[in-house]
């Protein structure tokens, strides 16, 4: 092997990734008076949560009356009762004063006529238990996730926060007598320097792994680095099988456009021009939750009510709203559908098809951001000195489907917790346990493995093979066969790794090399997300199996763990769902059908 060298560095807390949660989660560590390192794969502002569009959801009452037990009962409701509910108290409730901290650190949040942030009405967000749609989703027109991404980044600086840009993170330092997280391993992508970066408390905040699918509205960068680590460390991924599809990606391009559209008063159409969605939701129509719109999309397609000339998508209107709300309120898409469908959508209908969005699974977490290693006694036990935030964190305050805006929320609460929990945990400036002599010799070899891979195949091959297979057999709607053959296609794929071909064996901007290291990470979330949606015998959230059409409570109320090892063979095991709150501010909201 080639001779590799480390460069050290000492931090309380080291942050891996700098998009929504990663940054709240950095400067509120370094707000607190602890030494906190932020490693990021690409530059802090081009991170995934730029993309998100319509709203940060928050149960501000400033268009009509609401609260946040509302917001809480809807999202319970929307996680198709898998989600934790003392987490999901945390949350709805926090989001009230982190909104009001995002506005006072500067998110130029749009606003009401009497200056309040604008909230516009989004899918499954309802008033007074579920009678009608209410105004939640506090939006910067539809940059929402961009106007809050660019706001926590200046706060970083404002705080001094310690940033490590273009370094790719490798692996978790693990120690091997305790179990415990004592850092990271980092790739210095421009000089092809080793990092080691010691660590009380190391966060994961690498996005979610949109990108193990063909058609997603995930930036590339979505590869799920640190769901991939997690499995390395022998962590499991939790409720991996619950793959959210957005009902509007653009046909064919797959861009996002944002469900504020359908919160404007947008409607989706098939080909006899007939608003579908009003016969699957007759309460909420379009503003049914995502799964239950992805869902009634794919039915009226197969069912040969799909427009365009091969009847494979469906039409989203939003030209009667007319140029002037569309500037006002949806400039993004607006420009989107010009660009990426052709489209001029102040006149004609934009073609839009169900799109792989989100992750609802993760790796397990408590509400204050501490990763779980469950054991037989204890479902809920902590792994030392790890954290994980936002997408590829499971808190799980999604479970079975995430309501739109829930997303944003997510990273800001729970990336406000994490950096709450280690002030509470770490005393400044203590003194580090030591590495034993072999700590990030696993990334060393997988780095020299991967970077002489002199197999057969290119990298992009054999990730398009497994795209192909995610996008095939783990769709809108499953059953027994296309998951049984989702199994062992992505097994075949797996298999395919120890044979593939770098061609660039430098260390210095090595695309190919990062490309292959993210593969195997995105192996990983294949494997998990196949072998966990097969064995799952219900419909519940997300998972929609025409096999088992119905939610079975009395055997499938739990949590997924899937453990993958180094060739991708998943094991499975469950933990419960929590059916407890937080305080005894709300009672525990009892299973019920889901309707809309
Ligand atoms: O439709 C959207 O604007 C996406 C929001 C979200 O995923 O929360």
């Amino acid at each position: 092997m080639a001779a590799y060298q480390f460069i050290d560095h000492e931090y309380d807390a080291v942050v891996v990734g700098a998009g929504g949660a990663g940054l709240r989660a950095t400067f509120g560590m370094v707000a607190a008076g602890l030494k906190t390192a932020c490693v990021t794969k690409v530059f802090p502002t081009r991170s995934h949560t730029v993309a998100a569009q319509g709203g940060i959801g928050a149960a501000l009452g400033n268009m009509a009356e609401d609260s946040w037990q509302w917001h809480m009962y809807d999202t319970v409701k929307g996680s198709d009762w898998l989600g934790d509910q003392d987490a999901i108290e945390y949350m709805c409730r926090e989001a009230i004063p982190a909104v009001h901290e995002l506005e006072h650190y500067g998110v130029p949040f749009s606003r009401t006529a009497d200056g309040k942030i604008y909230q516009r009405p989004f899918g499954g967000h309802m008033r007074n238990y579920g009678e009608a749609p209410v105004q939640r989703a506090c939006a910067a027109a539809d940059r929402t996730g961009h106007a809050i991404l660019h706001t926590l980044y200046q706060q970083s600086l404002k705080h001094k926060a310690e940033f490590f840009v273009e370094y790719f993170a490798l692996d978790l330092i693990m120690d091997p007598n305790t179990g415990e997280c004592r850092g990271v391993v980092a790739l210095d992508m421009e000089t092809g320097q080793l990092h080691r970066f010691k660590a009380h408390q190391t966060v994961l905040a690498t996005g979610g792994y949109g990108r193990a699918f063909f058609s997603c509205t995930s930036a590339h960068t979505c590869t799920g680095d640190g769901n991939g680590m997690a499995a390395r460390a022998g962590l499991p991924l939790q409720d991996h099988e619950f793959v959210q599809f957005h009902p509007t990606g653009i046909y064919g391009s797959g861009c996002l456009i944002t469900e504020g559209a359908r919160g404007e008063g947008g409607y989706l159409t098939n080909s006899a021009g007939e608003r579908f969605m009003e016969r699957y939701a007759p309460n909420a129509k379009d503003l049914a939750s995502r799964d239950v719109v992805s869902r009634s999309m794919t039915m009226e397609i197969r069912e040969g009510r799909g427009v365009g000339r091969e009847n494979d998508h469906i039409f989203l209107h939003l030209e009667h709203l007319g140029p002037d709300v569309l500037h006002a309120r949806l400039p993004g898409i607006t420009e989107t559908a010009k660009i990426f469908a052709g489209v001029d959508a102040t006149k004609e209908p934009i073609p839009v098809l169900p799109t792989v969005h989100y992750n609802m699974g993760g790796i397990p977490t408590n509400y204050m951001g501490e990763v779980l290693r469950p054991t037989k006694d204890n479902p809920d036990a902590t792994c030392g000195g790890l954290m994980a935030v936002g997408e590829c964190a499971c808190v799980s305050v999604h479970g079975a489907n995430r309501l739109g805006t829930n997303s944003l929320l997510d990273l800001v609460v729970f990336g406000r917790a994490a950096a709450h929990r280690a002030a509470e945990l770490i005393k400044p400036g203590t003194k580090h346990k030591p590495w034993t002599e072999s700590s990030g010799q696993n990334s060393l070899d997988r780095l020299d493995r991967v970077r002489n891979a002199s197999g057969s195949l290119r990298v992009a091959d054999i990730r398009l093979e497994m795209q192909k297979a995610m996008q095939r057999d783990a769709a809108v709607y499953r059953t027994t066969k296309s998951l049984a053959e989702g199994v062992e296609n992505i097994k075949t794929v797996a298999t395919k790794l120890p044979d593939m071909k770098i061609t660039d064996r430098s260390l210095i901007f090595n695309t190919d090399l990062i490309e292959a290291l993210e593969l195997e990470n995105l192996m990983a979330c294949a494997a998990a997300t196949m072998v966990s949606a097969d064995a799952r015998k219900e419909s519940r959230g997300a998972q929609a199996h025409e096999d088992f059409p119905d939610r079975d409570d009395e055997n499938w109320m739990k949590h997924t763990l899937a453990y993958v090892d180094d060739t991708y063979n998943v094991t499975l095991d469950y933990r419960p769902v929590h059916t407890f709150t937080l305080t005894d501010e709300v009672e525990y909201i009892e299973p019920k059908a889901r309707v809309y």
